[in-house]
């Protein structure tokens, strides 16, 4: 691995680029095969957390919210990304402060909620909410493992939310239960195996297999698991939701 910016990553790991591109490959397929349509942007050389492409923006009513990366290494990615929703039809707003697009963002029933602590600043969290006009929730993230938003919280539907308390300031946590209180909540072992960086449709959740607890309550409210394994992106701290950009 070239650097390290998170705890799951280390320089001195290899990355197996073959399984990499083969799971990244299983999600896309399992996508379509569930009805969902998938569009990719093409790889830019020296670039390898841009697979994390839910980093990219927040995009809400085909209003598109950039980013600006915490990382040295992952600001270039921010062109790319530009490019690409330019090209696909869309103006892109640029964030005056630190921003990392859905990895902090989850638009989440009548809210945004958003993360910080670790990459998105609070600063953008109102620039988010001057510039969609939604509600947005500041929540503080206290644990480096659970460095994103997205890593600690998942939205099942327009209702209802699964998330790993224990990521969260004791304030924060109390906020969660207030707006959620029938949530699904998680245990550390499923949020280590990625469990909550999961995508749901509504109905299927695309969630990470090594979160067997988390499979196992998602059944048991009538949600159906696809289990993907995106082992080898862990690596790089990353799993289901930072490889998909949601384009709302
Ligand atoms: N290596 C990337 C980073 O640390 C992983 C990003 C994961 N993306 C996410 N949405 N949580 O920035």
């Amino acid at each position: 691995m070239r650097y390290a910016i998170n705890p799951w990553m280390r320089e001195d790991t290899e990355v197996d680029t073959d399984l990499a591109q083969a799971q990244w490959e299983t999600l896309i397929r399992t996508y379509r095969d569930h009805g969902h349509r998938v569009d990719h942007i093409e790889p830019v050389p020296g670039l390898p957390d841009m697979v994390f492409a839910a980093n990219s923006a927040l995009v809400l009513e085909g209003r598109v919210f950039g980013s600006r990366f915490h990382a040295p290494q992952r600001r270039p990615e921010q062109l790319a990304y530009e490019r690409w929703f330019k090209a696909a039809g869309f103006d892109v707003h640029p964030p005056e402060s630190v921003c990392e697009g859905e990895g902090d963002l989850v638009p989440a029933g009548p809210f945004v909620l958003a993360g910080t602590g670790f990459r998105t600043t609070r600063a953008a969290h109102q620039e988010v909410q001057e510039f969609f006009g939604v509600p947005t929730v500041s929540l503080l993230l206290v644990d480096p493992y659970f460095y994103h938003l997205d890593t600690a919280l998942f939205v099942l539907d327009d209702q209802n939310i699964a998330y790993y308390p224990e990521a969260f300031s004791p304030g924060s946590r109390e906020v969660l239960g207030r707006l959620f209180p029938d949530a699904l909540i998680a245990t550390r072992d499923d949020a280590m195996a990625f469990g909550l960086n999961s995508v749901s449709d509504g109905r299927h959740v695309f969630v990470a297999p090594r979160a067997t607890g988390l499979i196992d309550q998602l059944t048991d409210r009538g949600y159906v698991p696809v289990p993907v394994d995106l082992s080898e992106l862990h690596k790089a701290g990353g799993g289901i939701k930072c490889c998909t950009q949601e384009i709302r």
